[in-house]
């Protein structure tokens, strides 16, 4: 085999094996995003993500859970939330708790597993953002 085609080969290798690590941080951050919502979550948005109905809104088929605005979406695992406003037409009267020792790595990927989970086909989210996310509220709240 020629120089040439070794490098190529290298090359094939190297990249095949950037896609594979790539798959496999995304499987990880959803088992990992998986056990997060098991302990804190499911107890009030249920195992199917379909909530309860008048009390805890459902994660399935949200349009907040899937929408764009990563910076609710962190606001609301880290405070809580408690506003009583319509989601998607519907109101919701128990509060949801506070996880302020969530660390932003692991807020990722309970967010990468709510977005990714039952019918959802939204977006992963990476520690970066949340740390953008966690500047943008931060900023807002002064
Ligand atoms: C004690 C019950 C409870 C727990 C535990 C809980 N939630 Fe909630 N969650 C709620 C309620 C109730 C609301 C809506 C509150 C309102 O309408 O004022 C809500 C709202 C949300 C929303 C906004 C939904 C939308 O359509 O805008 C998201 C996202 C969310 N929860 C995710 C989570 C995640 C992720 C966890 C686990 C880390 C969690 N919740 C734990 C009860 C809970």
């Amino acid at each position: 085999m020629g120089n040439n085609k070794v490098k190529v080969f290298v090359n094939i290798g190297l990249f095949v094996s950037c896609l594979l690590s790539v798959h496999f941080v995304k499987a990880q951050n959803l088992v990992n995003g998986k056990k997060i919502f098991e302990t804190r979550c499911l107890v009030c948005h249920q195992s199917d993500g379909g909530g309860v109905p008048n009390m805890n809104p459902p994660l399935d088929g949200a349009s907040n859970v899937n929408g764009k605005d990563i910076a609710r979406l962190v606001k609301i695992i880290q405070n809580g939330y408690d506003e009583r406003v319509a989601l998607d037409g519907m109101y919701y009267n128990n509060a949801m708790t506070a996880n302020p020792d969530l660390k932003e790595d692991a807020i990722a990927d309970i967010l990468s597993f709510i977005r990714n989970s039952w019918s959802n086909k939204a977006g992963m989210v990476t520690v970066l953002q949340v740390k953008a996310a966690i500047a943008k509220n931060k900023a807002k709240k002064k």
